[in-house]
């Protein structure tokens, strides 16, 4: 393979240059700054699906030479999804899902914290990881510090105060609001101090930095890590959890059916090892393909190299951003090395969904806008009192009206140019030097440009027509 390097990376990305209609009947190419969405996808993860797909079978249960192939093939992209979070391969097995999302309700499921065990989680995190423990037994919410991340002695405190119940300790890698990155394996060294042990939902971490499990017998080892392979350059359907073998070993599997027994009577099941355990039904192979592929390019780039390019990118972002009018942002704005190249900003008197719209429909700009699924931590950022909290609960679906922020989310391949486009047009919008004239929809809370109805590719939608 050939060693790639953090310039070349933007060579690789699909689309780059494919042009979009703005405002004023021009096309100019999208700006893509909403990566901690999804990222888009590498031409070399194309490229290896377009190489395996020939030699496409169901994996597992085939002696066909193809099945076999398959099969090995599907068997390596463990190998490198383990070595790419530094999981112990005698004692750490890799369990695809289809995202994170997906991977997190199975663990929840799995674990069951009984009528006495509890699972401690933070305020920061994403409703995915936050939810599905709700779901499954007792939490305990714990909150964040004055720069956004987890509060450290509330997280003792709570490990004190539930000694010898902490089932789980599930915390973000990173926020998908602020990009902070919290401490990890200090959080796992006290966590297995009392007995506890620690996933990493590390869907916004594992792109921009290096993700290390370190060694079992290390207090700072993380014994569970997931992330999804849209958010790091191979958007094709699947998540992947990595965690100790014996655990999946106890109990019994949350989904199953075929591929995850070994022996079934009327009166009998035997589980498969796992993680084959926890994959019942027919795998996502493709997505496999895809996501060992994006990980050996990034591998190859260096992850070190990738989170000092972001850095400095997120410090030259931040620094225009500041001179913004009106602009306020949030997270640990003076402190670039301890976030992800997130930029969450709102501007005084323009709604975020109208900010959104406007560097869409005039700049190409790509963001996203609203309370990017963690409404707890941004109710807090905005420090939202608990009465206007309710007038907005009054308010029903109008999503404008939700408290929010806009967020401009880098990725590897971008570069000063994509910033200096969007500070440029954020500037436009904040000196009121737009030139369309925007509507909300009151049903939606969304806003659209009055005369501005883009179409969208033909072959893709049908008839092209816009939206
Ligand atoms: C921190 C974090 N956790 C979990 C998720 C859920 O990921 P997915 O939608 O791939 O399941 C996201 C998605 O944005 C996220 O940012």
């Amino acid at each position: 393979m050939t060693r790639r390097t953090i310039e070349s990376l933007r060579d690789e990305i699909i689309g780059l240059d494919e042009p979009i209609p703005i405002l004023g009947g021009k096309e100019q190419r999208y700006v893509f700054l909403d990566n901690a969405a999804s990222t888009p996808a590498f031409k070399s993860v194309l490229a290896a699906i377009a190489e395996f797909l020939p030699w496409y079978s169901g994996v597992h249960r085939g002696t066909g030479y193809k099945a076999r192939v398959a099969t090995a093939v599907f068997d390596e992209t463990r190998k490198v999804v383990a070595e790419f979070v530094g999981a112990d391969p005698r004692r750490d097995v890799v369990v695809y899902g289809a995202n994170t999302t997906g991977l997190i309700n199975m663990l929840a499921a799995r674990l069951g914290t009984g009528p006495d065990g509890v699972v401690i989680t933070t305020l920061m995190e994403h409703h995915s990881n936050d939810l599905p423990w709700r779901k499954h037994g007792k939490v305990v919410h714990i909150g964040t510090d004055s720069r956004g991340g987890v509060d450290m002695d509330a997280l003792r405190d709570a490990l004190a105060r539930h000694a010898g119940r902490v089932r789980l300790v599930a915390i973000s890698g990173a926020s998908n609001v602020t990009g902070f990155i919290n401490p990890v394996h200090e959080v796992a060294a006290l966590s297995h101090e009392s007995g506890a042990r620690i996933l990493v939902d590390a869907a916004q971490l594992v792109a921009h930095r290096p993700v290390r499990m370190r060694p079992h017998d290390d207090p700072g080892h993380l014994d569970f890590v997931v992330f999804s392979g849209h958010k790091i350059y191979a958007p094709f359907g699947i998540g992947a959890l990595i965690g100790p073998g014996a655990f999946f070993r106890e109990g019994s599997p949350t989904l199953v059916g075929g591929g995850a027994v070994s022996y079934v009577s009327l009166n009998e099941v035997e589980w498969a090892d796992p993680p084959h355990s926890e994959e019942a039904g027919s795998p996502n192979v493709t997505g496999a393909v895809a996501l060992a592929e994006a990980l050996r390019i990034l591998g190859s780039v260096g992850m070190d190299h990738v989170a000092s390019h972001e850095r400095e990118l997120i410090e030259y972002c931040t620094a225009g951003a500041r001179e913004i009018p009106g602009i306020t942002l949030y997270g640990p704005v003076d402190d670039p090395g301890i976030k992800v190249g997130v930029l969450p900003f709102t501007l005084a008197e323009t709604d975020h969904a109208l900010v959104a719209t406007i560097l869409s429909t005039e700049g190409g700009v790509g963001v996203r806008n609203g309370n990017f699924c963690a409404q707890i931590y941004m109710r807090g950022l905005l420090k939202v009192t608990p009465e206007a909290e309710k007038a907005n609960r009054a308010m029903s679906c109008d999503s404008a009206s939700l408290p929010g922020m806009v967020r401009a989310s880098l990725g590897c391949y971008n570069n000063r140019d994509d910033v200096d486009a969007f500070l440029g047009m954020l500037g436009k919008i904040a000196r009121r030097e737009y030139r369309g004239t925007y509507k909300i929809d009151p049903d939606t809370g969304s806003y659209r440009e009055e005369k501005f109805t883009p179409r969208f590719p033909a072959g893709l939608v049908r008839n092209g027509a816009g939206a």
